[in-house]
């Protein structure tokens, strides 16, 4: 069986060892006879294994005691409307600070919760442009960030996914300091790719499927404050204290989505946890930033140098036609998944923890080839 070098923004590639655990455990999950879809989710089986990713991942980010890990379901879209929900008060604004798309879309869903709840929505974007679709290509540095100390939170993307733009890679564009206002952040496409301060953040969280394991399953960090203030006049099931009081098994969890996450957070770790895997990502991020500014006649990132995200590198070929060709050959060596998102083209290459340098570098080569042949 050759496996393609899949480059897909997500669902993306897994870690192999990974996968191959599960398949080995997939009949019989520690020896007690039973695949881990089939055992009940309050049995011990599935208990031992939901306690370790709980634990693996407390550990491989440090999460302080302040704050409650929880596995919660509906991927990070749902977290778009839980989040305001949870959160926002009457008569006060919510602020969302817009790099792209992914926060747009949260915008959207806080102005439909805030309108129920009578409260409000203020943004600040860095988008250009009048038409319906903005363009995207930075992220701001601390100090252009305003925001109103009296705001419920302060919500931003810390990497926009489609356009390859990403807060805190370089030190000019550190997440905003909002004081007593808690940050929350979207983390679904850069979270665990390297070590954050996450008492910095009230609350973060990520979608599975980039980073943590199949798509469904979106991780939240919440702190303990955040969790108590919450609301109490919406359903249950969208408070996030109902999570936490239960360990994420109020109700079903997604049992083998968490199983697999248990199994990529165990390769983490043994890998050399989050500060072995930043300096493997960079290295990764540095080759193929290095193949494109050494070609600027033929590459162009559209990012701003300081913006330039890690794990989506996003990058312009002369035309469309050569993009849609260089799409086309490199499928033919078995590399996949790097058309760009239909809304904005050209290519992107996401280079999340489970791809390998090898896969980068033999990228990275294909696009020195590529260009010297036209
Ligand atoms: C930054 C970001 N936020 C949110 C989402 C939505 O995640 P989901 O499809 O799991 O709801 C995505 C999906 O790719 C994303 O990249």
């Amino acid at each position: 069986m050759a496996r393609k070098m899949n480059f897909n923004a997500g669902p993306a590639a897994l870690p192999l060892p990974a996968l191959e655990r599960a398949r080995e455990e997939l009949l019989d999950l520690a020896g007690s006879g039973m695949s881990v879809m089939e055992h009940s989710h309050r049995g011990k089986e599935y208990e031992a294994v939901h306690d370790e990713a709980l634990s693996l991942l407390r550990e491989l980010l440090a999460v302080p005691g302040t704050h409650e890990i929880l596995f919660l379901q509906g991927g990070a879209s749902t977290l778009f409307a839980q989040i305001p929900l949870n959160l926002m008060e009457k008569g006060k604004a919510a602020q969302y600070l817009v790099t792209g798309a992914w926060g747009e879309k949260a915008v959207g869903e806080a102005k439909v919760v805030s309108a129920m709840l009578g409260a409000s929505v203020a943004t600040q974007t860095t988008g250009t442009g009048d038409g319906k679709e903005k363009s995207y290509v930075r992220v701001p540095a601390p100090a252009e960030v305003k925001f109103d100390p009296a705001a419920s939170y302060l919500h931003l993307t810390s990497n926009e996914t489609i356009h390859g733009a990403e807060f805190n890679v370089e030190a000019s564009r550190a997440f905003p300091d909002t004081g007593a206002v808690p940050l929350v952040g979207d983390m679904s496409s850069d979270f665990l790719w390297r070590p954050f301060d996450v008492s910095r953040f009230g609350i973060v969280y990520a979608g599975a499927q980039k980073n943590i394991g199949p798509s469904g399953i979106v991780v939240a960090i919440v702190s303990k404050e955040l969790v108590e203030k919450g609301r109490k006049d919406i359903p249950k099931i969208f408070q996030f204290r109902t999570h936490a009081e239960n360990k994420s098994l109020y109700n079903t969890p997604p049992t083998f989505g968490v199983y697999m996450v248990r199994n990529v957070l165990a390769w983490l770790k043994g890998l050399g946890g989050l500060p072995a895997m930043e300096a493997l990502n960079r290295k990764k991020a540095a080759r193929l930033y290095g193949a494109i500014d050494a070609n600027p006649a033929f590459y162009r990132s559209p990012v701003e140098r300081e913006s330039r995200s890690v794990m989506n590198v996003v990058f312009r070929l002369p035309s469309e036609p050569l993009e849609e060709q260089f799409v086309a050959e490199a499928k033919k060596r078995g590399m996949v998944g790097l058309k760009g998102h239909r809304s904005v083209g050209g290519i992107r290459v996401s280079t999340y923890n489970a791809v390998p340098f090898e896969w980068v570098d033999a990228l990275a080569g294909f696009m020195e080839e590529f260009s010297r042949g036209k």
